[in-house]
């Protein structure tokens, strides 16, 4: 069994798509571990998206990021770290195919619902931003 870090970004819970994103993940097969909402701070978005400080769309997606709540979760399934990258489709939107959770939600780059982890490392250094030990039950 794999875990991975999962968030629903602003435009997702303001737009009311809490219910029907938690219900695909949970309808693939996965298990919510741990789930939260919370307003990220400057520091926490920094901290997160650090691969992509110095690119040009770094300042829009901080300000974006922090802009309102967003639902962030641990989820544990089989190959889960992979199988969401592609239940979440493409990073721009007009890529990802329908049927996948960007690919029915999502039109702008900058507004594609949801975030996964891309890689093992990722989603540990993920989780270590948002949950302490005792949230996630361990
Ligand atoms: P995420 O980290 O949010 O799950 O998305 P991702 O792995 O599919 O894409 P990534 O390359 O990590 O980019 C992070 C987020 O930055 C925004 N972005 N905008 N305007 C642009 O060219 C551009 N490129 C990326 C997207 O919101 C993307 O999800
Ligand atoms: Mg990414």
């Amino acid at each position: 069994m794999e875990r991975t870090f999962c968030m629903i970004k602003p435009e997702g819970v303001q737009r009311g798509l809490i219910g029907a994103i938690l219900n695909r993940l949970e309808n693939k097969g996965y298990r919510i571990v741990a789930l939260k909402m919370l307003k990220m701070t400057r520091e926490m978005a920094a901290k997160h998206y650090a691969e992509h400080q110095g690119k040009p769309f770094y300042e829009e997606l901080i300000n974006h990021i922090t802009s309102g709540p967003v639902v962030a979760m641990v989820l544990e399934g089989k190959d889960v770290i992979t199988g969401l990258r592609k239940l979440m489709g493409a990073t721009n939107p007009i890529e990802a195919e329908p049927g996948t959770i960007r690919g029915d939600y999502a039109t702008e780059i900058g507004e594609n619902v949801i975030h996964g982890a891309d890689s093992a490392s990722s989603a540990s250094r993920e989780i270590d931003i948002y949950f302490t030990q005792e949230e996630i039950g361990e």
